[in-house]
């Protein structure tokens, strides 16, 4: 066996990324046409994936914290704005909000579908306020219509983290198609990866051109990178010809990864409905649960013992509010469900 062989399987990992030949293939094609950046295959990924979501555009870019920063951006967001966030998601959210300069508002979860509390949002607005950015919790969708309508009764924008919802339908709508923009991660524990890698979405046709100047040097075609007149500021935060070379035949499997997702919910949810000492948060018809993740008492004894009988998992992110860059005055705020809840819950082996 050479190092870069699979090694003997140890434990049931709780998440394997899959890969087949048309990776391999599409792989090869991008390296015989010497051309890497991004290109043909990124078009090709980006106009599938609209296809698919049903949405008019879909713009490639280096990751999903990239695809929030720069919706943030070009919805105007920045310095002296605040910009509401669940207090239990991963801090790429939080993070992303802060390098527009905006300041990050958090907002405590419901505890049924770990989303954004609805009606904490409404307490949180004040003048201020400019975006929500919701977060869909391994798949189950936040409330988006009541999202949408608190949003155009107060003039805010909403940008979806739907970073862990690749094609989980929430009240008959694509999740990631229901704000101005939505945002997709392809980082390695997600139902598709290149590695890494994410993309926006949107209907607007003004967002899409802000965006694409937005993610290169402020151009909206393709650069030669030597006398292209800059009309804007931008940057680099493109996709590559070779990631999507494995995006795109990852995106050719996904149906078969969505039903062995299904399946995989179902079987948890039958085998565990009549254990009191853990509670599965519940999808609704239509939403696809990425990862399983499931709330105890004792979280670490459990994981010690999945541990012990080979079973990997992995525990919940701290709540925002106890990372030290937000940690906030508890005095004032308090976020009692996602401070329980965070620290109860854990994710299933869900590969
Ligand atoms: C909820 C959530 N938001 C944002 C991100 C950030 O995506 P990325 O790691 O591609 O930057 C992730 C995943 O990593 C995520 O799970």
């Amino acid at each position: 066996m050479t190092s870069l062989d699979k090694p003997e399987r140890e434990k049931l990992p709780w998440w394997e990324p899959v890969f087949g030949s048309e990776e391999k293939d599409l792989l090869e094609q991008v390296i015989d046409s010497t051309f890497l950046n991004d290109g043909r295959i990124v078009k090709r990924l980006e106009s599938e994936l609209a296809d698919m979501l049903e949405c008019a555009h879909v713009i490639a870019v280096t990751s999903g914290t990239a695809a929030i920063y720069l919706s943030l951006k070009a919805l105007g967001i920045g310095i002296n704005d605040e910009v509401i966030v669940p207090a239990m998601t991963y801090i790429a959210t939080a993070n992303a909000v802060s390098m527009t300069g905006a300041r990050v508002k958090l907002v405590d979860v419901s505890p049924e579908s770990l989303c954004i509390d609805v009606n904490r949002i409404k307490e949180a607005v004040n003048s201020r306020t400019k975006a929500i950015i919701p977060v869909h919790i391994s798949g189950r969708g936040a409330n988006m219509k009541k999202i949408m309508a608190l949003a155009g009764e107060k003039n805010l924008v909403v940008i979806e983290d739907a970073a862990e919802a690749l094609k989980s339908r929430h009240q008959g709508k694509y999740l990631g198609t229901w704000g101005h923009t939505g945002c997709f991660s392809l980082s390695p524990f997600k139902a598709i990866t290149s590695g890494q890698g994410g993309f926006i979405t949107t209907n607007s046709d003004t967002l899409h051109q802000k965006l694409r100047k937005l993610k290169n040097q402020g151009l909206l075609g393709p650069a030669t990178g030597g006398a292209d007149f800059h009309e804007e500021i931008g940057f680099n935060f493109k996709y590559t010809d070779l990631q999507a070379a494995v995006s795109l035949g990852q995106l050719h499997d996904l149906e078969r990864r969505l039903k062995r997702m299904r399946q995989i919910y179902d079987l948890y949810h039958q085998q565990l409905k009549d254990c009191p000492q853990v509670r599965l948060p519940a999808c609704q018809p239509q939403e696809v649960q990425l990862w399983t993740d499931m709330l105890v008492e004792d979280r670490r004894g459990l994981a010690q013992f999945l541990g012990e009988q080979g079973i990997d998992c992995r525990p919940f992110w701290y709540p925002i509010h106890d990372e030290p860059p937000y940690q906030v005055d508890r005095a004032v705020q308090h976020f009692p469900i996602s401070s329980k809840i965070a620290y109860q819950a854990l994710w299933l082996p869900s590969a």
